[in-house]
């Protein structure tokens, strides 16, 4: 089952892989590297001819870009085409230079590593039209943000305006760069290009004060001429008319059918602004350019000693006023030279040869360092003030190789320039590539090929080289000269084999060369120079009068270019071409750092016509680009290589077994992994610390298989995180819910527990009123009666009688009943005996005797009679009215009346006559019984506390509620069945009961009848 489903992922990657070969264009071979003669140069030419034949101009060798230009507007540099380019496979689409930045963009972007883009190319070539389509393209490409846009127009717009300030029309090309530029553009981790830093080298100053026949100045000249709106002129006191200018009318071509200079003006401006340039810089700006201007129209005679004067002012006033300097010091400066003495100076006036000089030293020096300032405050405008980690693609654009008749100190380090390019590639390429296959214990060919560094040692060589000999023939003292330069060179270099002069040549070169001149043999060929200018340029010198003078100007860019300091440092500036050649080798250091891609430009015909294809010149071109060795190499080697680990690391999501973790060595991973996605025997090899891999085809197939399979990585890896993500919150609402849950139950279980307490308290006080019900209305059984009561009613609805003649109501409550009884004893004695209102609210009890307090044997003897009341009473004896504690206990059938074990007196109820109480507060109570009953002894005379409650309860019992005599006075009794006694009832105000002298039984009470004076009641 997993293999299956392993087959079929396999498939898929080798689909993948074979799908990037697609089909090319059908002119020529567009990768050199599929030509089958490969090492023929005829062959190379004649694909290069197909192609531009058919206005192809770009062909690959493996992934360096051959470029030949077309002169004429192709389209082939739209939108849409930059589209189709971005993000695809380089082989996928026919050769373009978009492809090269894109590849680089995408390598930096995956890698997250530095890269740069080498043009390189003889002059009007079409370098600086390369880099120019490069930049355009990362800034039509690249994600943006609204934010960075500003970033981006600016790397755009910085080229016009460089372009103005250091680009002329040469001979060779009608926008030829006279500086070098090396370009950072800066992107941050999204690829968003943030910033950009710009390199400028060397600019050729001399091009200020003099141009050769056919050339131009600096655009920038005619551009504000041509461009300039009236006032502007008016400020800057110039007129439109450039013949009228002595600096831009030597080369006899101010006008120039392919530059437009009034649009030029109108981009510069547009640039300008967008670049931060305020009002006071422009207007410092153009001053300067002005008076650079002014300054070549000055012109000198000789007075009367011979020496320089400048009999009109006029321009001395313009451009003293443009820079904000004193006139008659600056009109002083231009004729005269400081010299200075041991202790003072001495001001001695200049010829009129060196006049000139000095006025020419003096608008180059202006011009150049303003050149720099200009680079300086582009850079500050690119520069990005984030400090995160980021990633650069350099663009060099310098100035190509360049032969003239005439060729001087400039072409001198132009072509050194080129040779240190040369020597890079050479070094990054064909040399350390094969190299590294020796290193790598791979198997190989050398290849050979011509290293030009012979050549750069010639030059730069310390204390051997042309310029270490230049630079002492400067300093040296004595009488040193263009020719004992010259002199200098054949002592100390004459031998070497890429160095001649028209002494050293044989008879056959000596016409070629003239006496102030030395040849070269440059790798793109033989270069003659002319010595003369050489150790002037390459001092580059401004007489100290002049520098103080534009030390003091008011002008605010001269016053950043020309500092104070400078005139207090005695030593020696380094020379020109020290300089330059420090510059060159720390920009070789900048790019030996940094990834490499190569685009080498190629000029078809020196007239700068479409569609002209000079054979020989491009066949020289070839040889001296290297590009058949460039082939070989190729074609020989292998187009990619990665260590081990680098390689595991990217792709081993594409196998199983190395997938997500390889703990073996490196390369047994890599080994495993290849054979897994099929790499075929002669695509790879492996050498000891890399996978060498031959074609970009089977590296691009492997990267779209990686890509294909990172869709399936990335929609794990985010199922993952999803599923972490919801449990996450899951987790988080359970706890919410437990929360709430415990809450919730902690809420409802305290209200249960109040529920309960208040339960609690209402059973409580339910049952203390219940203790407490037969108490008279207390606050402890008040609502318990209220409630009995209220019950008791409310039931009564369903039980009420179903005609008058049912006497059978529900029966009451023991409370209520209670209530009934009272209605008896209201009945028997309201009104009529004392201390009733009293009695009212004191309930009656059920019983006043606990039937624990009753005798057992009593109990026994009467249980069977259901005991309903008892009560302590004291009895008087019948006879002598002696007192005695019984027990008066009243049952279902009978009243009896007890002492101790002992029942002394039972009265039935049948047998029970009535019973009579006094009308006073006394608790007397005697119980009639039928004289004729001689079971009985007599009545009982009794005295008990609760008078009401004890007479109803017995009368109820009995049912002879209507026997109860309430009297006054005094009452009849039976002692015995037919004698007769006598109670006497008073009141008094002591309670007393005796028997009087009659032997009648008296009894006074109170004025209320109360427990006082009863005390024998317990
Ligand atoms: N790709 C191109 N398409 C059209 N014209 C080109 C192209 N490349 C160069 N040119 C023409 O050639 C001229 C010189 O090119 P440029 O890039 O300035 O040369 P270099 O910088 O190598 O000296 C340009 O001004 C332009 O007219
Ligand atoms: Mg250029």
């Amino acid at each position: 089952m997993a293999s299956k489903k392993e087959e079929v992922r396999r498939k898929h990657i080798r689909l993948h892989m074979e799908s990037a070969l697609t089909a090319r264009d059908k002119v020529g071979v567009q990768d050199f590297v599929l030509l089958d003669a490969y090492t023929s140069e005829s062959a190379f030419l004649d694909n290069l001819r197909k192609r531009f034949s058919e206005n192809l101009i770009y062909t690959y060798i493996g992934t360096l870009l051959v470029s030949v230009n077309p002169y004429q507007e192709l389209g082939i540099y739209t939108v849409s085409q930059m589209e189709l380019y971005q993000g695809v496979n380089f082989f996928e689409l026919p050769p373009h230079v978009y492809a090269i930045a894109d590849n680089a963009y995408r390598m930096m972007c995956s890698e997250l590593n530095n890269h740069f883009i080498l043009i390189s190319g003889e002059s009007g070539a079409g370098k600086t039209e390369a880099s120019k389509k490069i930049l355009q393209y990362f800034a039509v490409t690249c994600p943006m943000t609204e934010s960075l846009q500003i970033a981006r127009d600016r790397l755009l717009l910085s080229n016009p305006v460089l372009e103005a300030f250091g680009n002329a029309k040469t001979l060779r090309n009608d926008n030829s760069s006279r500086f070098g530029k090396y370009m950072d553009i800066q992107f941050d981790f999204k690829g968003i290009p943030v910033g950009g830093h710009i390199i400028s080298y060397l600019i050729e100053k001399s091009r200020v004060v003099y141009q050769n026949q056919g050339e131009r100045n600096f655009h920038i000249f005619y551009q504000l001429l041509e461009g300039g709106e009236e006032e502007l002129l008016a400020y800057l006191g110039l007129e439109r008319d450039p013949q009228l200018y002595k600096y831009l009318s030597q080369g006899h071509c101010a006008k120039e059918s392919s530059i437009n200079d009034k649009n030029d003006w109108k981009t510069v401006s547009n640039a300008f602004s967008v670049i931060d340039f305020t009002e006071d810089d422009l207007e410092n700006l153009y001053g300067i350019i002005a008076s650079v201007l002014h300054l070549g129209n000055i012109c000198f005679e000789a007075n009367q000693q011979g020496c320089a004067s400048i009999p009109d002012t006029h321009e001395i006033k313009w451009i003293a006023k443009l820079l904000g300097v004193n006139p008659w010091v600056l009109l002083e400066a231009l004729t005269h030279r400081k010299i200075e003495a041991k202790t003072e100076e001495v001001i001695c006036p200049l010829t009129l040869e060196l006049s000139a000089y000095a006025r020419d030293a003096m608008a180059k020096a202006v011009y150049g360092r303003t050149f720099t300032w200009l680079v300086n405050k582009i850079n500050s405008s690119l520069v990005n003030k984030d400090f995160t980690g980021k990633t650069v693609i350099g663009l060099l654009d310098i100035y190509g190789f360049e032969v003239f008749d005439k060729n001087g100190f400039e072409q001198f380090c132009i072509n050194y320039c080129n040779e240190k390019l040369q020597q890079l590639l050479i070094e990054r390429t064909l040399k350390a590539e094969q190299a590294e296959y020796e290193m790598e214990g791979i198997e190989w060919e050398p290849i050979q090929y011509f290293n030009n560094k012979i050549i750069c040692d010639l030059v730069e060589e310390r204390h051997k080289g042309i310029i270490s000999i230049l630079d002492e023939e400067c300093i040296r003292p004595g009488p040193a000269t263009d020719l004992s330069f010259l002199e200098r060179l054949e002592e100390k270099v004459g031998k070497h084999a890429h160095f001649q002069t028209r002494k050293l040549a044989g008879p056959k070169g000596r016409k070629r060369i003239g006496w102030m001149e030395f040849r070269l043999f440059h790798y793109a060929g033989e270069v003659t120079y002319c010595t003369k200018g050489f150790l002037e340029k390459n001092n580059d010198l401004l007489y100290r009068h002049l520098k103080e003078v534009l030390c003091r100007s008011k002008n605010r860019i001269l016053k950043e270019c020309f500092r104070v300091a400078e005139l207090e440092n005695r030593r020696r500036p380094p020379t020109v071409g020290t300089q330059f050649k420090n510059s060159l080798s720390s920009l070789l250091e900048i790019l030996i750092s940094k990834e490499p891609s190569y685009i080498r430009c190629i000029k078809p015909n020196e007239s700068k016509e479409p569609s002209k294809f000079d054979v020989f010149l491009i066949r020289h071109q070839i040889k001296y680009l290297g590009l058949m060795e460039h082939l070989r190499v190729r074609r020989a080697g292998f187009a990619y290589r990665r260590k081990y680990e680098h390689f595991l690391q990217r792709y081993k999501s594409l196998c199983p077994d190395t997938w997500p973790h390889w703990h073996g060595p490196p390369a047994e991973g890599v080994e495993r992994l290849i054979k897994y996605i099929g790499y075929e025997p002669e695509e790879y090899k492996l050498g000891r610390s890399k996978i060498f891999i031959r074609f970009p085809r089977t590296l691009f197939a492997t990267e779209d298989a990686f890509e294909f399979s990172k869709h399936q990585l990335v929609a794990r890896i985010q199922a993952m995180y999803k599923g972490c993500l919801e449990r996450r919150a899951y987790v988080r609402k359970r706890q919410a819910a437990i929360k709430l849950e415990a809450h919730w139950r902690g809420a409802l279980a305290r209200k249960e527990a109040k529920r309960r307490k208040w339960a609690v308290q209402i059973i409580r006080k339910f049952i203390k009123g219940f203790i407490n019900r037969n108490k008279p209305l207390c606050p402890d059984n008040e609502e318990f009666i209220v409630f009995v009561r209220k019950n008791y009613i409310l039931n009564l609805r369903y039980h009420v009688p179903e005609n008058v003649l049912d006497k059978s109501w529900l029966r009451p409550p023991g409370l209520l009943e209670n209530m009934q009884q009272k209605v008896v004893t209201s009945e028997i004695f309201r009104g009529k005996k004392e201390g009733y209102a009293e009695s009212l609210n004191q309930p009656f009890a059920d019983s006043r005797i606990d039937e624990g307090d009753i005798n057992p044997k009593v109990l026994q003897l009467i249980s069977s009679e259901k005991i309903q009341y008892g009560i302590p009473v004291i009895k008087y004896d019948r006879k002598g009215f002696k007192t005695r504690q019984r027990q008066l206990i009243l049952t279902q059938k009978a009243a009896y009346v007890v002492e101790l074990a002992k029942i002394k007196q039972k009265i039935e109820y049948p047998a029970l006559k009535g019973v009579s109480t006094s009308s006073f507060s006394d608790g007397m109570l005697v119980i009639h019984v039928s004289p004729e009953d001689n079971r009985q002894k007599g009545d009982a005379v009794l005295q008990c506390k609760h008078i009401f409650e004890a007479v109803t309860k017995l009368v109820m019992l009995a049912k002879k509620e209507n026997l109860v005599n309430v009297v006054q006075g005094s009452l009849q009794f039976y002692i015995s069945p037919g004698k007769e006694g006598t109670i006497v009832f008073d009141t008094g105000p002591e309670e007393q009961i005796y028997k009087d002298k009659n032997g009648q039984l008296t009894v006074v009470s109170g004025r209320v009848w109360g427990g006082g004076g009863v005390s024998s009641f317990k």
